[in-house]
């Protein structure tokens, strides 16, 4: 039984103003400054002192030390006491998280907070993103139970064979700022329930949530040997890399990053270290002239714009039958427009900034240029302030004209004639990236056409492409997207467990 029986964390009803209210309320009674500082076997460690801003109004709310000497300090300190973690008895260690699942629905409101100032998050996806963090926790409890414990396997009479599953040693988790707590607590969560004492990196960008997450397992009874806290920007994350105590890697973030992280783990000597690496897309949607255009509308608006098209789930090709390209494009743009952008913690927001100036620069670069070589379908200006992007829609002729991942509330439009979808399906696939796919259509060959065509980790018909349910829709992609197993998964917790086997003559 992959899910125990516990359900998945509930929501909150986004249509009640009442609730919206009392949810921005809550977040307007958590004041900052917060702080944010390596933690190493329980010890804050000094350093150099950087200020935080909120994405939105550009006002320091906390500041974060960093260290260049914690990385290797609490490698150490991880590699000492993963044997006892180890041998903690999996039921413990799930118990463990499970009340750390509890702890934290019990304090969204400050989390939701901290989600809004840090890392720009609306509130509805501030909640979605601590019910996602809370079903993380839970589901690698279940599995801990269900795959650390002795397994009999068949074997000749007269002899007994068991196959028993441990932690690897000092796992490093290295997270990026776009689920700053989801993604953050999913690695983390999933490497102790294996069994392993943990070095968590979080982003540069996020350390006040990733700090705050960490005192939550803490409390929750994570001993303070089983869990590191080391901020810091990209050179400390490979300076953990390096390690030589480093016993396996849980990395989510861009794929040139997951490319030096693996050249650096393959240089090493010593034992060979496994990386799972959760990277970016090129995510297309593909429309038939059968779909329900209100449908596509509303779909491809939450897949390209909503969360500023900061998910690495986001749609950013679209890709449209000729024969009804203006209608579906005219209804998407209008939709779009009406998208509120604002601050994160008002509650009729549904865009907030993106995370700092520099992806604000880089957005603002691509959109010059795309209005230089591209068809405007849909142009806008943003508020002055924060680091907003307005949603932006351009055409493009070819799939094969996109080959970056482009970070934002930006969105591509390719039309393809029925004698060219061949060349249309050949051209997305031949990106490498291999994330997430949309169809919309109610022609049922034409949508296996496309699943067919197009790798992909996670297809959605008929829907958006977000979102994807712990447990549900194990989420993960292939190719230049990722090694996989798929986070929310069945095979995930393996990945950071080593196997052994005991052969007895009986
Ligand atoms: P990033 O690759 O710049 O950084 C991610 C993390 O890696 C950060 O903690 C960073 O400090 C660290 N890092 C950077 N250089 C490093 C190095 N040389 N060695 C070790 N660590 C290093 O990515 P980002 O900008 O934080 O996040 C956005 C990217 O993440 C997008 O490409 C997005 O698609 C991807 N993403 C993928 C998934 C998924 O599940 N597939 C989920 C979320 C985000
Ligand atoms: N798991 C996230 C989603 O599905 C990235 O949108």
């Amino acid at each position: 039984d992959l899910y125990g029986d516990r359900p998945n964390s509930r929501g909150v009803e986004f249509g009640h103003a009442a609730t919206l209210r009392r949810l921005a309320e809550g977040v307007r009674r958590e004041e900052g400054p917060w702080h944010a500082a390596p933690l190493v076997d329980g010890q804050l460690l000094p350093g150099a002192m950087r200020e935080l801003r909120d994405p939105a109004t550009g006002r320091v709310i906390g500041t974060v030390t960093e260290s260049a000497e914690a990385a290797s300090r609490a490698m150490a300190a991880a590699h000492g006491f993963a044997p006892r973690w180890d041998r903690t008895p999996a039921d413990e260690r799930a118990a463990t998280l499970e009340r750390a699942a509890d702890l934290l629905e019990a304090e969204r409101d400050a989390f939701l907070a901290l989600l809004a100032r840090e890392g720009g998050k609306t509130l509805e996806d501030g909640v979605a993103e601590i019910r996602e963090a809370a079903d993380f926790l839970r589901f690698y409890a279940n599995g801990a139970r269900r795959l650390f414990r002795p397994e009999a396997l068949p074997g000749p009479t007269g002899e007994s064979n068991v196959l028993i599953r441990h932690g690897r040693g000092a796992w490093l988790c290295i997270s990026p700022w776009n689920f700053p707590l989801a993604i953050f607590l999913g690695q983390v969560a999933a490497a102790l329930a294996a069994g392993n004492a943990v070095v968590a990196k979080p982003a540069e960008q996020t350390p006040l949530v990733a700090a705050r997450a960490v005192a939550l397992l803490h409390r929750a009874g994570i001993p303070a040997g089983a869990l590191h806290l080391v901020p810091g920007d990209g050179a400390v994350g490979a300076a953990l890399v390096e390690h030589r105590h480093v016993a396996g890697v849980a990395f989510t973030g861009g794929t040139d990053t997951a490319w030096r992280i693996n050249r650096a783990l393959a240089a090493k000597d010593g034992p060979i270290v496994p990386l799972i690496a959760e990277t970016g897309g090129i995510n297309a949607m593909f429309v038939d002239a059968t779909a329900l255009p209100e449908q596509v509308a509303d779909d491809v608006c939450a897949s390209a714009f909503r969360s500023a098209g900061q998910r690495c789930s986001a749609l950013r090709l679209l890709c449209v039958q000729e024969d009804v390209a203006d209608r579906m494009l005219a209804m998407i743009a209008g939709a779009a427009r009406e998208l509120a952008l604002g601050h994160p913690a008002d509650p009729q927001t549904e865009i907030g900034p993106v995370i700092d100036a520099e992806a604000r620069e880089r957005l603002l670069a691509h959109i010059a240029r795309m209005r230089g070589e591209a068809k405007v379908v849909l142009d806008g200006t943003a508020p002055e302030g924060g680091h907003f992007v307005a949603p932006h829609i351009f055409g493009i002729a070819r799939p094969e004209h996109l080959r970056e991942e482009v970070f934002g509330p930006i969105l591509h439009v390719v039309r393809w004639r029925r004698d060219a979808l061949r060349e249309t399906l050949a051209g997305v696939a031949a990106s490498g990236f291999a994330l997430t796919l949309g169809v919309q259509s109610r022609n049922e060959s034409f949508a296996r056409e496309v699943l067919d065509a197009v790798p992909a980790g996670n297809s959605y018909v008929n829907r958006s492409m977000i979102g994807a349910v712990v447990g549900t829709q194990p989420f993960g992609g292939m190719g230049l997207s990722g090694t996989g197993p798929k986070a929310g998964g069945p095979d995930y917790l393996r990945r950071f467990a080593l196997e052994r086997v005991e052969t007895v003559n009986t």
